[in-house]
């Protein structure tokens, strides 16, 4: 349990005494830590229940609360605000106890679920870019954090191999008659966007490129062929991409894995009574009676014939739920699909698909904006290929480390190394500090400061503690026991830290890394405030070094464990 949670237990009870909910027990930090350590504010909320002034009623939850030999003080503040502060030898209790749990005082949940996340969404023969870039960090993130706390995670990136794009490539490979098992990632490159552009005006090319979707979907063997080289090569690259950013998949499905259910799910749509011919296209209707906007519905099969990328999509939920068994899933997607998702969850529920206990969520974001404010974009105005992304990172943060004359005298691999984790956490963290749903500007040369909150500030702030560590396991002292805090800068140490597992719940419940990312700055600045003001190695009480030590210890494994989540990995040594 943490101590937040056992506070508003005990506040709780109070207020049941008074003959009031148990929820109005709710503790939280002190909003003014100048005056307490933590605050409930049950008290106003109770009054006009309880027929009583709120500081009357603050008053009395305060003296049941002061009983308590862990609380030193309480005192009602303002309208009827409870401030609380624990006794310092209380606050080195739950120290040692966070200290030494693995989860740092999070509980994990009793029952998990199966969570599924979807994202990143690579397609084939497009390069991956900024928007997947964004997909990738956050979804991962999110992935990290469900399967702290516990929950049977399943990563997916739904490689997008199946839709209109692959017969636009594959028509285009005919036309110029390559040989498919020579098909390189260049080639399809090339071909790609000017496939996609031909088609707007050459409505020819665009038939040709529908008529050969409709081919492949129904298995036609030269179309498979170029298929398998196009995807075996764009996949081999994007795994590239994603290896260099420390994500990895549990699952590798396509669209086109769902290809032998799209046919039996028409099927399963019509028989369930939820479809319409809708000029030669087989659609669902999706609007509701209580929308306060026209939602178009949901196309199943073109005119032509074709699965679009609705249709895969309802087979894949399908395929997630009656055979990978989730009861979670998470679409980390960006905001402009928002419809689409909308759409699609609504079909799974029209066709008892999804049933009610099984929920469907689309976590959108925003975009990530060049210096200009406008979507990132290369300076040509194409889009920024992923791979190009990290290079310019990884070459930053290589100047970062030669200025700040970091890693300076490793060998070259290492500085390699290190160069790479510190661009790929300037990224990261550049992404994750915003809230997911803002836009925000990628900005190279502050993002990979070492100053500031930023990612290769927080990995700076966690190799030195570990460096601190080493020395002193070096020179033979060991931690000891955490003896009560003894100075204000201790005392904010233990309580931020004390704080982590609220934290991290915030972030599951909202499904925003950027409370985690928030927080992990906090708390590097508070250790970096400790460690100027308690000089651990050269402490002369013995108890007392060892007690720090052991609280050194303890921010630098809560301070890796939130660095984890967020997909920083941190350097040995810088
Ligand atoms: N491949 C898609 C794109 O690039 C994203 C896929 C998202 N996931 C999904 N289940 N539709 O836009």
């Amino acid at each position: 349990m943490s101590v937040l949670s056992h506070l508003s237990e005990l506040a709780g009870h109070a207020f049941e005494e008074l003959g009031l909910p148990a929820e109005l027990g709710e503790v939280v930090p002190s909003q003014r830590p100048e005056l307490a350590q933590y605050q409930c504010n049950g008290a106003m909320a109770a009054a006009k229940q309880a027929k009583r002034s709120p500081r009357d009623i603050a008053a009395d939850v305060a003296k049941t609360l002061e009983a308590h030999e862990e609380i030193a003080a309480t005192d009602v503040a303002g309208p009827g605000f409870i401030n609380i502060d624990l006794t310092p030898e209380a606050l080195a209790q739950w120290a040692t106890t966070s200290a030494a749990d693995n989860k740092l005082g999070f509980h994990t949940v009793e029952t998990p679920n199966r969570v599924l996340v979807d994202y990143a969404g690579p397609n084939v023969a497009k390069a991956m870019h900024v928007g997947h870039l964004r997909a990738t960090i956050i979804g991962d993130s999110l992935a990290r954090v469900f399967d702290f706390a516990g929950h049977n995670v399943i990563r997916d990136p739904h490689f997008g191999d199946w839709g209109f794009q692959m017969g636009l490539l594959i028509a285009t490979v005919e036309e110029e008659g390559i040989d498919p098992k020579t098909i390189t990632l260049a080639d399809l490159q090339r071909i790609y966007p000017e496939a996609s552009e031909r088609a707007r005006t050459d409505e020819d090319f665009a038939d040709v490129a529908r008529a050969t979707t409709v081919a492949l979907q129904s298995g036609d063997e030269q179309a498979l062929a170029i298929w398998k080289q196009m995807k075996s090569v764009s996949e081999a690259s994007q795994r590239q991409d994603f290896s260099a950013l420390g994500v990895e998949f549990d699952l590798w499905y396509g669209e086109s894995d769902v290809s032998n259910r799209l046919k039996p799910l028409v099927q399963r749509l019509i028989e369930a009574g939820v479809t319409e011919q809708s000029d030669g296209a087989l659609v669902v209707r999706v609007q509701e009676n209580d929308d306060n906007r026209e939602w178009p519905p949901l196309i199943v099969k073109s005119s032509a014939g074709g699965f679009l990328y609705s249709t895969t999509d309802v087979a894949t939920l399908e395929h997630r739920v009656d055979d990978l068994e989730v009861d979670l899933m998470l679409y980390v997607v960006d905001h402009r699909q928002g419809d689409h998702f909308t759409q699609v969850f609504r079909v799974a529920r029209k066709a008892g698909i999804a049933s009610p206990d099984v929920e469907m969520e689309h976590i959108g974001f925003g975009t990530m904006n060049g210096p200009d404010g406008k979507p990132f974009k290369t300076r040509e105005g194409g889009v920024v290929r992923l791979a190009d992304v990290i290079e310019l990172v990884t070459d930053a943060a290589r100047d970062r480390l030669d200025e700040a004359n970091l890693a300076a005298d490793y060998p070259q691999e290492e500085r390699e190394l290190i160069a790479r984790q510190v661009g790929v956490a300037a990224l990261k963290y550049g992404d994750l500090i915003n809230n997911r749903n803002s836009d925000y500007v990628f900005n190279l040369e502050r993002f990979s400061s070492f100053d500031g909150k930023t990612g290769p500030f927080l990995q700076y702030a966690a190799v030195r503690i570990k460096s601190i560590l080493r020395i002193a396991e070096e020179r033979g002292l060991k931690t000891g026991a955490i003896l009560a805090p003894a100075s204000e800068v201790e005392t904010n140490l233990f309580l931020l830290l004390l704080e982590m597992p609220e934290v991290i719940q915030r972030s599951i419940d909202l499904r925003e890394p950027n409370h985690i990312a928030e927080y992990s700055f906090e708390l590097a600045r508070q250790w970096n405030r400790f460690y100027e003001n308690c000089h651990i190695l050269t402490e002369e009480n013995a108890a007392r070094q060892a007690s720090w030590l052991a609280v050194a210890q303890w921010a630098e494994s809560a301070l890796e464990t939130l660095l984890y989540i967020l997909g920083i990995e941190v350097p040995e040594r810088m």
